[in-house]
């Protein structure tokens, strides 16, 4: 069933990249991720969320050398620990990444879901492009210490508007494998 649903297929081969090569995905491609971003639905069709396309080396270099800092001085050394036994990279060499910035909605909280089905379309429609992706949530902690509004100022975050999460877009080094789904957590009630 489906086996030749090239949507199904997409959500199947996704797996998150974590060494890319240094080449950039032409415009052509990263513009139609970033317009199929834009079709992600949300609450109210409110769109409380940005589609920021970033191939700046030198702003990704910052941004991650700020975030591992910021990991870094928490108390909680956890996810510091586990980006250092990765290789010491946030963003793991990716020449582009896609920031999406959110704001507050009523009810609260629920820009983070809108904020997440933006970030699995462009997932998916990476995928489907042949570009690998990672979706990254510890892109926050570039956000979480002196140089918040410097990094929210030089991506053009509109007023109010916070970082929600980033994707990561680019070539694996070598072709890794989405992981195994778990289909014991599937049951119908009929
Ligand atoms: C909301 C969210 C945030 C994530 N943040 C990170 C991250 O900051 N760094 C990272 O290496 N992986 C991150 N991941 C990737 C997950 O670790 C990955 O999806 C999971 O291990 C399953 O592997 P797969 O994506 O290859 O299927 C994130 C995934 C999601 C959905």
């Amino acid at each position: 069933m489906n086996k030749n649903n090239e949507t199904i297929n997409a959500m199947a081969s996704r797996y998150s990249c974590r060494s890319f090569t240094d080449q950039m995905p032409s415009d052509d491609i990263l513009n139609a991720i970033a317009q199929a971003a834009v079709t992600a639905p949300s609450g109210m069709n409110r769109q409380q969320w940005r589609v920021v396309v970033v191939k700046n080396k030198q702003l990704i270099a910052d941004m991650e050398t700020e975030g591992i800092n910021n990991l870094a001085a928490l108390p909680d050394k956890s996810s510091y620990k586990r980006i250092m036994s990765r290789g010491g990279r946030l963003f793991y060499n990716a020449p582009c990444m896609i920031v999406i910035p959110i704001a507050p909605t009523v009810p609260p909280g629920a820009e983070l879901f809108d904020c997440g089905i933006v970030a699995e379309q462009i997932a998916l429609a990476a995928t489907s492009l042949d570009v690998n992706s990672l979706i990254c949530g510890l892109v926050c902690f570039s956000f979480a210490g002196n140089r918040r509004k410097e990094f929210n100022d030089k991506l053009s975050f509109p007023e109010g508007y916070e970082i929600g999460i980033a994707v990561l877009l680019g070539y694996a080094t070598e072709s890794g494998k989405p992981h195994e789904p778990d289909l014991s957590k599937i049951w119908f009630v009929e």
